[in-house]
Parts: C-alpha cells; structure tokens; sequence
C-alpha cells in the first residue's frame, strides 16, 4: 500500500498520528523531553510529567563542583578538630558516595516506577575522577547519560582550540566508564559550533542537546549589585537554536539531536523537528505551564500533522533543515542585508 493509502486508511478508521522517535538509541512514544531542572529532581514531578504524556526525562543534574563544594566544606570543619588524612579520604569518599547515591536511588525509582526512558545528568566541567559516576548511573538504571558541560574560558593566553579539547575529554573519558549512550549538553559559544559538533560525534558522543541556557548575570542598579538574570526563557530564544538545529542536522547528520531553549509550545516543536531535530527539550515552559502543557503541545503537534497528512515524525523530520532548502543563506544569513538595504 501506498504512503497517501495508508493514511487514507488510518484517517477513515480514525488512527492517530504515530508520534514515535528514536533518541539515542532509546525508543520513545514521542519526542517531548523534559529538560534537566528541579521538575526531574523527584519521582512524585516525574509521574505528573509521565501522566501529562511526557516521551522521556532527563534528570536533574549531579553537580560535580556541588560535591566538590561540599567535599571541601566537610574538609575545612574537620580540619579544625583532627588532622588524620585518613579521615580526610574518608570524607571525601562519603560526600561523594552520598550524593551519587541520591542520584543513583532516584535513577532506581523513575525506572521501577514509570515507564520512561530515563537520561541521567552530570553538570560537569573537567574529565576528573568524577567521570565514574556514570558506571554508577548506568548500574542504577539510566538508559543514557546526558553530559551539561560548561567551561567558562576566562584565560588571556588560553586558544579556543584548548576550550574545545575540554568537551571532547570528557565525552571520551565518560565513553570509556560506561557503555550506555552519551549525549552533551552544549552552550551556543562557540566559534564554530558545526566543527564542535563533529569533534564531538568523534569522541563518541551518540547526541547533542543545543543549547543549554546558563544563569546570566544582570545588575540592579537600585543597589548596585550583581543580580540574576530571569532563570526562564522566552520563545524568542528558540531562534538561535533552529538556525544551529538547521545547520548541524544537514553537517553532522550521525548525531541526533535535541533542540532546547524557548520552545514553550506545539508550533516551536514542530519548527525544530522541521529543522532536523529528533527531540526537544521542555523547561521553562514546564515551570511557567504546568504538565498539562505537554498535552496541549501533543495535541498541537497532532493537529499539524493531521493538516499536512505526516503519518510519522520521520515524514516531517528536517525537510526544511540546510540540506533541503533551495535557499539555504536563510540559515547563514545573519545580517539584515535585504532590511537595512531597503531602509
Ligand atoms: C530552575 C531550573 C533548573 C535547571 N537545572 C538544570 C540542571 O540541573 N541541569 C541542566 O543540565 N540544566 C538545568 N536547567 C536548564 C534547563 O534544562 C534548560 O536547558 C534551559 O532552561 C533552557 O530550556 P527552556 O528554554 O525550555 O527553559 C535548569 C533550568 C531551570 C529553569
């Protein structure tokens, strides 16, 4: 039977669009992600978000500098009362062992208890000893390892080319502690972030979570103070992401990719899967919304697909993604040429 038959098929007999993935490997029952926050920190969040109809969760993160900080604390008072360097390695084993073991137990848990496929995350910034967890996060369960790295490169004489190494370490090193697959969360600052992507597909990374949204800092000028910025996104953002979910998708096409930052809705999802992406990643709209936003975006997905009579997510997967555009200096273009020319 025909594709256009079978559809004709499935409208008649009133079965619904198939919203089935794949990401890394895993099979999802479709391509909505919760992104990594305090909304995956807890089993109780993660069933709302399963009943909500949620494809997959990525946990929070296990923040290294975290345990390094409370490694550090628990050091400093201890010091004060014995000096022992057993003691010390004793503590820094417990601390770290602790808090691996929050991460692992929950990791237990979403996968007793739902049915998801569940991403565990490590906040990291160097391929340390701490790559280990992920042997522990794999034995807890975890389908797949999302890596949020972040290195903040604020050296006079430091190359660019030495900032890049530090992602690709750390996905090699991850690689060769675990066998589950591995994806890395990246920043959009990087000079070439198709060759990062393909340095990264290199050192074994099975996919690429773009972007991840940082705290930024912001001044209050009442009291003349540093400040945080808004921790949410707004859908504007999206924009920057579509342009390099465009772009990477056609160049590195190995690597799946999941789309992140500023997709609040039905019609940004469809956008980046249009641009090539096999998954997004919801936060802030999840904190701004509630669960019930992911049904009204499954809803929302459906009913595109519904218009344009895609059977499947792979029917609409990167058709308008650099590769298959007649144009594609759409997505290279970054100066308002045609605007500013007109003006
Ligand atoms: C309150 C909050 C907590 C977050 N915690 C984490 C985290 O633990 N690990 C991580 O990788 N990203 C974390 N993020 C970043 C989100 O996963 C996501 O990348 C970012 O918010 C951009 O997506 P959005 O526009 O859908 O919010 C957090 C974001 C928020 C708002």
């Amino acid at each position: 039977m025909e594709r256009d038959d079978d559809w004709f098929f499935d409208k008649k007999y009133g079965v619904m669009a198939n919203l089935e993935t794949t990401y890394l490997g895993l099979k999802l029952k479709n391509p909505l992600v919760a992104g990594s926050s305090g909304l995956t920190g807890s089993i109780g969040k993660i069933r709302e978000l399963e009943e909500a109809g949620i494809g997959a969760v990525v946990l929070k993160s296990v923040f290294e500098e975290q345990i390094n900080a409370e490694v550090g604390d628990l050091l400093h008072q201890s010091n004060r009362s014995h000096d022992y360097p057993e003691a010390d390695y004793y503590i820094q084993n417990y601390v770290r062992d602790h808090s691996i073991g929050r991460h692992t137990e929950l990791v237990a848990r979403v996968k007793q208890e739902t049915r998801l496929p569940v991403i565990a995350s490590i906040n990291c910034v160097a391929a340390d000893e701490w790559t280990s967890f992920a042997g522990d996060l794999e034995k807890a369960g975890a389908d797949a390892i999302e890596l949020n790295v972040f290195y903040l490169a604020t050296q006079r004489f430091q190359s660019s080319e030495s900032v890049e190494k530090v992602y690709a370490d750390v996905v090699a090193a991850v690689r060769k502690s675990s066998r589950i697959p591995v994806s890395v969360k990246i920043g959009s600052h990087f000079t070439n972030i198709v060759g990062t992507a393909e340095r990264l597909k290199a050192a074994g990374a099975g996919g690429i979570v773009m972007f991840n949204r940082f705290y930024e800092p912001d001044i209050n000028l009442e009291k003349l103070e540093l400040k945080a910025s808004d921790v949410f996104s707004t859908p504007s953002e999206a924009r920057d992401v579509l342009r390099w979910v465009g772009l990477v998708s056609s160049q590195v096409p190995q690597v799946d990719l999941a789309a992140s930052t500023g997709i609040h809705d039905g019609e940004a999802v469809v956008k980046m899967i249009l641009a090539g992406a096999r998954v997004v990643q919801l936060c802030s709209t999840l904190y701004l919304n509630g669960p019930s936003v992911v049904t009204s975006i499954l809803q929302e997905l459906e009913a595109f697909m519904d218009k344009w009579n895609f059977g499947s997510t792979d029917d609409f997967r990167g058709r308008l993604s650099y590769k298959n555009l007649p144009d594609p200096m759409v997505y290279e273009r970054s100066q308002f040429m045609k605007y500013y020319s007109g003006r």
